[in-house]
């Protein structure tokens, strides 16, 4: 198997020395990433005053001497974001609060991707910007000033618009916040939250809205390490994906933000395997981890606008894994690739077809039919790195010759990319032609070969199995079903993980009842039936859904049509969307007969919001567990890996729980309350195993023996 470590996250990097810059101090940052994109932003920092010096391209540490959020230097020059929208829109931000003029431009392309997306917000806040060239893009002067609020409702998801109102907001001492129809990449917010600033996130009825409370008058210097970019790791793993049956690709240290990981799902979704890893500690904030993708057959699927933002950067690769699938793949809600570096939509359509495949421009997105013809011809990157990229890896694959004419353009996120990808086609004549030698900043490390027997994803197995009487328990079965347990509690209470070691202890099963309601959430957005429709869903329209729980040794295997769903249900797509489903009321009724067939033979601990109120009313042991607020809001901190919240982190968590407690309270379907005889356990001042003791002490009481 190959085993890749790839260069830093470009995103995390632009704003690592940006944020830096604006410390009181000395940061020291780590895993930077050296490409053409951050180094325009270093350079940009330098001319503000900052001196960053050299970055590494082995990770090594950078220290940047930070001058104050207001500090920087009126730049003499004008400064050149060169290809990079991340630097100049972000340095918008930036600038905006400080009291100096400066002049930002960039490269041909940069001068043609639209600036008003910012500057508006921006001029709102009270900053004064010129347009120097064509109406809307740069050359653009910025006249930083004292700014004001703002509550900025953006017509499209981006991080770079959320990120530079943000920064405004820091720089101005100011609060902000940003509404977007889906939530973008949220590393600006992550980065924030690290450094102790108010800052908060949520889904409401407008969309997704991050905010900025009164920010502190200093930011504290940084000590990151940047983790690999997912985004280049994407080209990678779909290579492991369409290069057969045998084939392996293991990306290691990469970034595994939610917010940047949709493409795992379509891939999933197309019938790819491959197993993701998480590390147990976080980087810079953000999840990381390992993901292994083997050689897999992958068919077409529908792409639609709701998960776009977390993959939007990935969509040229993943119009290569639809090139080389089974039928089509249909990507719509996808109009803000026609601002990136290039017309995404056009070039992939135009080069698609170049080499031999049917593609058809959508308005906004892209219609193409796979095929496993070789694919031969010469094609334009458009100055854009991802084409390259994403042609590269399609040039790579047996029986293709693909000619890429400027292949350095790949420098702009990923030096190395070329020379990874012939170490990845060993003996193989370079199939994308052109790949000139570019600087090798990643270190591929060869290790052995993959023998093609990956985990599978999906398992089959045959339906109708009936649940079974668990074989050794010691427990009596009143009513004539085995005794019942249930676990409800409010959210954070630590109902699930309790519920499933007390299972384990008194050898019954957990049913977990989160994992119907993930089922039911993955095979709607499966079926392409987009949550805005889900309100409108009636029994008739979920009956078509064949969902079993398969009883297995400790608990249930959740089965729809005839596939095991495992880690589709923890998918980031299925996480986002699951509470808005399980709010519906058709939903909770139609879920309600699979829920009691699980429990139809007792034996059962089950765990949820319902369970002893709606669900099994009658069950034999009832335990509503609660925990503090502040406890509470403690735990779920603790689950995005922070450990140590400050008091204004810790605060907006506990106000966001209790909102999310008032709202669960006057649900008219299954409000949360305790259930009538529960035993109350509060788990504040236990440890996990005493909390657990405690139930099996009160369960194992229901039997004399
Ligand atoms: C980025 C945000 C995205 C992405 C770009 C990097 C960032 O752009 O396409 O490559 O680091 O904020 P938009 O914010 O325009 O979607």
């Amino acid at each position: 198997m190959m085993e890749l470590r790839l260069p830093g996250d470009k995103s995390l990097t632009h704003r690592a020395l940006l944020l830096a810059a604006l410390a009181e101090g000395e940061s020291r940052l780590r895993g930077l990433l050296a490409g053409a994109d951050p180094l325009a932003t270093r350079d940009a920092v330098e001319a503000l005053g900052v001196p960053v010096g050299p970055i590494p391209r082995d990770g090594g540490e950078v220290r940047v001497p930070g001058v104050g959020l207001r500090g920087l230097r009126e730049p003499t020059e004008v400064l050149d974001g060169r290809n990079s929208g991340t630097t100049v829109r972000l340095l918008l931000g930036v600038l905006a609060g400080q009291r100096l003029v400066a002049q930002l431009t960039g490269d041909e392309t940069l001068r043609r991707r639209p600036m008003r997306r910012v500057t508006v917000p921006l001029g709102a806040m009270g900053a004064r910007f010129r347009e120097l060239g064509a109406p809307g893009c740069l050359p653009i002067e910025v006249q930083g000033s004292r700014l004001r609020p703002l509550a900025h409702v953006s017509p499209v998801a981006s991080a770079q618009v959320k990120g530079a109102i943000l920064l405004a907001g820091l720089v101005g001492g100011v609060p902000v916040s940003v509404v977007e129809p889906g939530q973008s990449r949220d590393h600006t917010e992550r980065l924030f939250g690290g450094l102790g600033l108010p800052v908060g996130w949520g889904q409401e009825k407008e969309g997704w809205r991050v905010w900025l409370a009164e920010p502190p008058a200093t930011v504290p210097p940084l000590d990151l390490s940047v983790p690999g970019d997912f985004s280049s790791a994407a080209f990678f793993l779909v290579l492991g994906l369409v290069s057969g049956p045998g084939a392996a690709v293991r990306v290691v240290d990469v970034g595994l933000n939610p917010t940047r990981t949709g493409l795992l799902a379509v891939l999933a979704r197309m019938g790819a395997r491959f197993e993701v890893e998480r590390a147990s500690e976080d980087q810079c904030g953000e999840p990381v981890g390992s993901v292994v993708a083997y050689g897999s057959g992958l068919r077409g699927a529908d792409v639609g606008a709701f998960e776009i933002p977390r993959l939007i950067d990935e969509i040229p690769i993943l119009a290569v894994a639809a090139a080389r699938a089974d039928g089509v793949t249909r990507i719509t809600g996808a109009g803000e690739l026609r601002v990136k570096e290039s017309d995404r939509i056009a070039a992939l359509a135009t080069n698609l077809r170049a080499v031999g495949v049917r593609a058809d421009e959508l308005p906004d997105g892209l219609e193409i039919e796979g095929t496993d013809r070789p694919l031969v011809g010469g094609v334009r990157t458009y100055g854009d790195h991802r084409i390259a990229m994403a042609f590269g890896v399609l040039g790579a694959l047996p029986g293709n010759r693909i000619e890429i004419r400027d292949p350095a353009v790949v420098d702009v996120s990923f030096p190395g990319f070329w020379e990874i990808l012939r170490s990845l086609s060993p003996g193989r004549e370079r199939g994308a032609r052109g790949g000139a030698a570019t600087r090798d900043a990643a270190r591929p490390t060869a290790s052995g070969h993959a023998g093609g027997a990956g985990p599978h994803k999906g398992r089959a197995v045959d339906e109708g199995d009936a649940a079974a009487p668990r074989p050794a328990s010691r427990h009596a079965a009143p009513r004539g079903r085995g005794p019942i347990v249930t676990i409800d509690g409010p959210a954070g209470s630590g109902k699930s993980t309790t519920a499933r070691a007390v299972a384990r202890r008194l050898g019954f099963r957990h049913l977990d009842s989160g994992a119907l309601y993930r089922a039911l959430t993955f095979a709607l957005l499966d079926a392409g039936i987009a949550p805005d429709r889900w309100p409108q869903l009636t029994p008739a329209d979920l009956d078509p859904f064949r969902i079993v729980l398969r009883p297995g040794d400790d608990g249930f295997a959740v089965v729809l049509d005839s596939r095991v769903l495992d880690a589709e249900l923890r998918s980031p797509q299925v996480t986002d969307r699951v509470s808005e489903l399980s709010q519906l009321p058709v939903v909770r009724t139609w879920l309600l007969a699979h829920q009691r067939a699980a429990g139809a033979l007792g034996w059962l601990v089950a765990d949820g919001r319902d369970m002893g109120t709606v669900v099994f009313p009658d069950a034999d042991l009832k335990v509503f567990l609660t925990a503090s607020l502040e406890e509470r809001a403690r735990r779920r901190l603790r689950e995005r890996g922070i450990t140590e919240p400050g008091t204004t982190q810790l605060k907006a968590e506990m106000r966001r729980l209790e909102a999310r407690d008032e709202r669960d309270q006057r649900r008219t379907l299954s409000p949360l309350r305790s259930p009538e005889g529960a035993v109350f356990v509060d788990t504040t001042q236990l440890s996990f195993d005493a909390q657990v003791e405690a139930i099996v002490r009160r369960a194992q009481d229901l039997t004399p023996s």
